[in-house]
């Protein structure tokens, strides 16, 4: 039996393609970990999975690019609601930054998180843990 030669460098071209579609962030990284800690400041207030039972805030399942405040049945501000955008990257890092900033008059009674690595590494673990194509950290 011949083996095509060139099925090597096919699979080789191909693996990084592949992945591209999944996990964004690397699930073991250092910033995960970190933002797992951070993200005790959220929990109270938001579930990650769409099942858990509702809290104060919506829950963030498949957050990464979802439009600001589509989550079915949750009563959003004015402000929120009429935001117009997706929660890129760059949103929630503004969000995070200063709420009331980036959506004044928002509902989230939070005062926002200075250090920029910080939100980095909560997004981070925030796009790990709500991602359907990561696996869970
Ligand atoms: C005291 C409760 C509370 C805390 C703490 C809190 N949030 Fe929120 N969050 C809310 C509420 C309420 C809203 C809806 C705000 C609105 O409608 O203006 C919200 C909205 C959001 C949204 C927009 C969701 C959407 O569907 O558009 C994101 C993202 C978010 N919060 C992330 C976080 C993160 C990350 C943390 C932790 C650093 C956090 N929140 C801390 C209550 C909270």
């Amino acid at each position: 039996m011949r083996i095509c030669p060139w099925l090597p460098l096919l699979l080789l071209l191909v693996a990084p393609l592949a992945a591209a579609s999944e996990c964004p962030v690397d699930a073991t990284s250092m910033p995960v970990k970190r933002g797992k800690l951070l993200y005790f400041q959220c929990i109270a207030c938001h579930a990650l999975t769409a099942e858990e039972p509702a809290k104060v805030g919506p829950h963030l399942h498949a957050l990464l690019d979802r439009p600001a405040a589509a989550v079915e049945g949750f009563a959003y501000s004015a402000p929120l609601a009429a935001a117009g955008f997706a929660w890129t990257r760059d949103k929630l890092d503004a969000f995070l930054r200063a709420p009331q900033e980036l959506v004044p008059g928002s509902t989230m009674a939070f005062a926002g998180i200075a250090r920029d690595s910080d939100r980095q590494a909560l997004i981070d673990y925030m796009v790990v843990a709500t991602s359907p194509a990561c696996a869970a950290p």
